[in-house]
């Protein structure tokens, strides 16, 4: 039996757990009073008094909410909360939700990143009126999310998003945790949600970004920092088709997680960019010597590689506090070690995203075909398989692929040498990426798709039929 090897979690108890190099100096002093009063989302209630045991409740619902500020929508929400409440367990917890639906459709729920097993990946459809529960254990500590898979770029276009938050309590503690889920939403003047197929054709195949960035569902956020005290900010990108590219001027930012948990390294960053579906973990601080508001700036990520971008956004801003400023320690040099994966004459699959044309407009696929129009693709449990993505198109696509994490390998054959856990990674145009998937012991059809979610209803989606 080959032995798991995706390590942060229960299956790979090698976890190098450093220590924080400043246990010797004072203790950091606590963030500003109500530092995330005006940001935090609301966490989920566990109905369940077993410590090993997560159980929570979700009904998924219209509710009327205040989004664009002056105005309230009836947007789609879990539990009349945008985004859904934030749901915190640890690493070996068996995470119970139990959705109801009292939407006027169908909808389901899907563990982006969690490695569930396959008849709890959300593609079982829940009709309006019904209830469905989920059961699985929490295998790896890391940020995730989740989401609808039916009619899935609308449904999340109208709010359906929350966070999973799962903790190693055997990892370093990085900073106070502020959970960010980053999104858009198109709402006119009178508070009217744009339809989730509005523009049509032309929707899909740009992909529908809103005009409101929503930090938590908030048009304009906000969080208090002492200087120089860090934070850990754990981001999301929940948006349908909106890229996040963010800067921040007077703060530091170190990236010190991705999708599936931990770096090994810390990564000093000027701006981080989230394609749909990905996340992000940045050890982030005020620089001792910043005062006033410091603006957290959207850039425009340029997927479509054109020649001249858009203006720069505020997506919400950090007020500086007055305190007197602290020197915190840097993150320690080590965060836990991720194994090579060994891909010596492992079965390689070439996957090609194309656009091809089509009655009514362009179509998308995968290997010149539409998901409706693809068979399976097939691989075997306990294998580890390189996956070439390659981007035939014009514009950018984040490739994503259900239940099971990869690390990236190399680009157009350089290869990469910082191994990290991904479950989300964008392909440039032209670009070609080789990633290395280690398929554990759990057998079925998984998905994989571009995380546009537009992208996916033009058809770049295909199935993995995992065997036995
Ligand atoms: Cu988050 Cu099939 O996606
Ligand atoms: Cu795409």
């Amino acid at each position: 039996m080959p032995r798991q090897i995706y390590g942060g979690g229960l299956l790979a108890p090698t976890i190098a757990a450093v220590g924080l190099a400043c246990s010797s100096q004072e203790p950091l002093p606590p963030q500003p009073d109500g530092w995330d009063v005006d940001l935090a989302a609301a966490a989920a209630v566990d109905l369940d008094p077993d410590p090993n045991a997560v159980k929570i409740d979700l009904t998924a619902m219209p509710a009327p909410l205040a989004v664009r500020p002056g105005t309230t929508t009836e947007v789609w929400t879990y539990n009349g909360q945008l985004p859904g409440p934030v749901i915190r367990a640890k690493v070996g917890d068996r995470l119970t939700v139990r959705l109801t639906n009292a939407l006027p459709e169908a909808t389901t729920i899907h563990w982006h990143g969690v490695r569930v097993p396959v008849e709890m990946d959300g593609l079982t459809a829940v009709k309006p009126g019904e209830t469905f529960e989920y059961s699985f254990q929490l295998l790896d500590a890391g940020t995730f999310w989740y989401h609808p898979h039916i009619n899935s770029s609308a449904q999340v276009g109208f709010g359906l998003y929350g966070a999973i938050v799962v903790e190693d309590p055997d990892q370093p503690p990085l900073g106070d945790n502020a959970v960010m889920v980053l999104s858009d939403a198109s709402i006119d003047a009178a508070g009217n949600l744009a339809p989730g197929d509005a523009d049509g054709w032309f929707g899909n195949y740009f992909g529908r970004e809103g005009e409101l960035l929503l930090v938590n569902g908030r048009a304009a956020a906000r969080i208090v920092a002492r200087p120089g005290l860090p934070q850990r900010w754990r981001l999301i990108n929940a948006a349908r088709s909106k890229f996040f590219r963010l800067a921040i001027p007077g703060a530091e930012m170190i990236r010190i997680g991705g999708d599936g948990g931990l770096l090994e390294h810390p990564e000093p960053i000027d701006e981080i960019t989230l394609t749909p579906g990905e996340r992000a973990d940045l050890w982030l601080r005020v620089r001792p010597s910043s005062s006033g508001t410091l603006p957290v700036i959207a850039k425009d990520a340029n997927r479509f590689h054109v020649p001249s971008v858009g203006p720069d956004r505020e997506l919400m801003h950090i007020d500086v506090a007055a305190d007197a400023a602290v020197d915190a320690p840097k993150p320690p040099a080590t965060l836990r070690s991720i194994d090579a994966l060994d891909t010596n004459g492992a079965p390689t699959k070439r996957l090609e995203l194309m656009e091809k044309s089509a009655p009514g407009g362009a179509v998308l696929g995968i290997n010149g075909l539409t998901g409706a129009e693809a068979s399976p693709i097939h691989a075997s449990v306990n294998t580890t398989e390189v996956w070439e993505v390659v981007n035939a198109t014009k514009f950018d696509h984040p490739f994503h692929l259900h239940g099971f994490f990869f690390q990236l390998l190399s680009i157009d054959d350089v290869a990469v040498s910082k191994r990290e856990w991904k479950d989300t990674i964008n392909v440039q145009p032209g670009k070609h990426l080789k990633l290395g998937i280690p398929f554990d012991n759990r057998p079925g059809m998984w998905m994989f798709h571009c995380h546009i979610l537009d992208h996916a209803d033009l058809g770049m989606m295909a199935m993995l039929m995992l065997m036995k």
